[in-house]
C-alpha cells in the first residue's frame, strides 16, 4: 500500500524471507572464498563461465536439457536483453511482431530505438496463428516474433503445445526470428515445451530472475540459437548497454542458485501466489481464475471501457491496469476491454482482500 492507494497494479513477488535473512550470508561466503577486488576488478563479458554455467542450470529447469555456456549471455535483467536484441535484430525502421498486448516497456524501447510495433490478435489460447501468418507473408525482412507464450503479460494465457508448434511452423516458413520471455514459466506446474525446443535455430530464449526469485534481482539469462549469435550479440551495442552483468549481482545470483535459496524462493512465491489468487478470485466470483495456470496476475474482461474503470477503481483507492496500457501499439481493440489484477504486491491478505472488494463492487456496477 503506497499513500493509502492499495496497489494490485505490480506484478512483483512476494520476498521470500529466507533469501532477505541469507542474503549478507550468500554474499559474504561468496567474497570469502575468492578474491573480492578481483571479482570487482575484471571484466565479464556475457558473464564469466560460471555465470553462465548457472544460467544454464537455471533455465534447465524449463529446458529440460542444460545448454552449452557457449549459447548464454548474462545480462542486467530482461529490459537489457530486450534493448540489446531489438537493437541488433530488428534496429531502426524495423518492424517487431508482438502480442497484441505486450510487456509495456516495449513501447519505450520501440520510441528509443526506432523500430515500429505490430501488435497480433490474440485469442484464448494466444497469439493468433493465421493473423500471425498474415504479418509475415506482408511485412519484409528482417522479421522478428516477441512472445510470452507463458504467463501472458498482461492476459496470464499459458498458450497450449499444438499452438506452440503452430507458431514454430510459421516462424520456420517465414524465417521470423522469435524472442521468448519466460519471465513467470516457473510459476507454472508442468508449463508445455518452450518454443525455443521446439525452433532452436530460430529462437533466443530469456528467463530473468525478477519474477520467480526478487524483483531486484538485475539478472537475466539468455540462450542464443548458437554460440556464435551469443558472441555477435554484444559486438555492435554490447558496450554501451551494459557492457557486462554487474558483478556483485552476478555473483549474488550464483550464490543463490548453488544454495537454492533461488529454488526454495520460486517454490515461496507459487505458494502465496496461489492464496492470494483464490482471494481474488473468491471476490470477484470468477472461480476459473483460481484453476488456471499460476501466475503474478490475472486478467479480467470488462463489460464497460475498462480505462475508465480503472480511473473509478483509483477514486477509491485501488490502482489497476487497463488493458489499453499494454496495447502493443497505439491502438485500442475489443480485446482490451479488461483490467490485469496483480496480487503479490500488497503486504497484507487483508490489504489485498479490501482492495479487491472495492474493484468487485465497482465491476457490478
Ligand atoms: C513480460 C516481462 N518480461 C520481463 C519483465 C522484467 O524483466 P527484468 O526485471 O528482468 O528486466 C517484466 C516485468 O514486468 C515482464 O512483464
Amino acid at each position: 500500500m503506497r499513500n493509502n492507494i492499495i496497489d494490485l497494479s505490480r506484478a512483483v513477488p512476494p520476498i521470500f524471507p529466507a533469501l532477505e535473512s541469507s542474503l549478507a550470508e550468500s554474499i559474504a561466503t561468496r567474497l570469502s572464498r575468492r578474491d573480492a577486488v578481483g571479482i570487482l576488478r575484471t571484466n565479464r563479458p556475457r558473464g564469466t563461465e560460471e555465470d553462465r554455467r548457472t544460467g544454464a542450470q537455471w533455465i534447465s529447469q524449463r529446458l529440460a536439457f542444460t545448454p552449452n555456456i557457449d549459447r548464454l549471455v548474462v545480462t542486467n535483467g530482461t529490459l537489457n536483453v530486450l534493448f540489446l536484441l531489438l537493437n541488433q535484430l530488428v534496429g531502426r525502421s524495423g518492424t517487431l511482431l508482438a502480442e497484441e498486448m505486450t510487456y509495456p516497456n516495449l513501447q519505450a524501447l520501440s520510441g528509443m530505438l526506432g523500430f515500429n510495433i505490430r501488435g497480433i490478435p490474440m485469442d484464448s489460447d494466444g497469439l493468433d496463428p493465421n493473423a500471425f501468418e498474415d504479418l509475415c507473408r506482408k511485412i519484409s525482412t528482417p522479421k522478428v516474433l516477441y512472445t510470452i507464450p507463458t504467463v501472458q503479460n498482461p492476459t496470464a494465457v499459458v498458450m497450449p503445445l499444438e499452438r506452440r508448434v503452430e507458431i514454430a511452423k510459421i516462424a520456420r516458413r517465414y524465417n521470423v526470428l522469435i524472442i521468448e520471455d519466460d519471465a513467470q514459466a516457473l510459476m507454472v506446474d508442468n508449463p508445455c515445451a518452450p518454443i525455443a525446443t521446439l525452433a532452436p535455430e530460430l529462437t533466443w530464449y530469456v528467463m530473468g530472475l525478477a519474477k520467480t526469485v526478487v524483483m531486484g534481482m538485475r539478472v537475466a539469462f539468455l540462450m542464443a540459437p548458437r554460440p556464435e549469435d551469443a558472441s555477435s550479440l554484444m559486438d555492435r551495442f554490447g558496450k554501451m548497454s551494459m557492457w557486462f552483468v554487474a558483478a556483485l549481482q552476478a555473483e549474488l545470483a550464483q550464490a543463490f542458485v548453488a544454495n537454492r535459496v533461488a529454488h526454495e524462493a520460486t517454490i515461496h512465491i507459487r505458494k502465496v501466489a496461489a492464496s492470494r489468487r483464490k482471494i481474488v478470485a473468491d471476490i470477484l466470483d470468477r472461480p476459473h481464475l483460481a484453476e488456471g495456470p499460476l501466475g503474478l496476475h490475472v486478467w479480467v474482461p470488462t463489460q464497460r471501457d475498462a480505462r475508465e474503470l480503472a480511473t473509478e477503481a483509483l477514486a477509491a483507492g485501488v490502482l489497476v491496469r487497463p488493458g489499453i496500457q499494454f496495447a502493443a501499439q497505439p491502438k485500442l481493440t475489443e480485446a482490451m476491454q479488461g483490467l490485469r489484477v496483480s496480487y503479490c504486491e500488497t503486504r497484507s491478505e487483508d490489504d489485498l482482500r479490501r482492495g479487491v472488494e472495492i474493484l468487485a463492487n465497482i465491476l457490478s456496477r
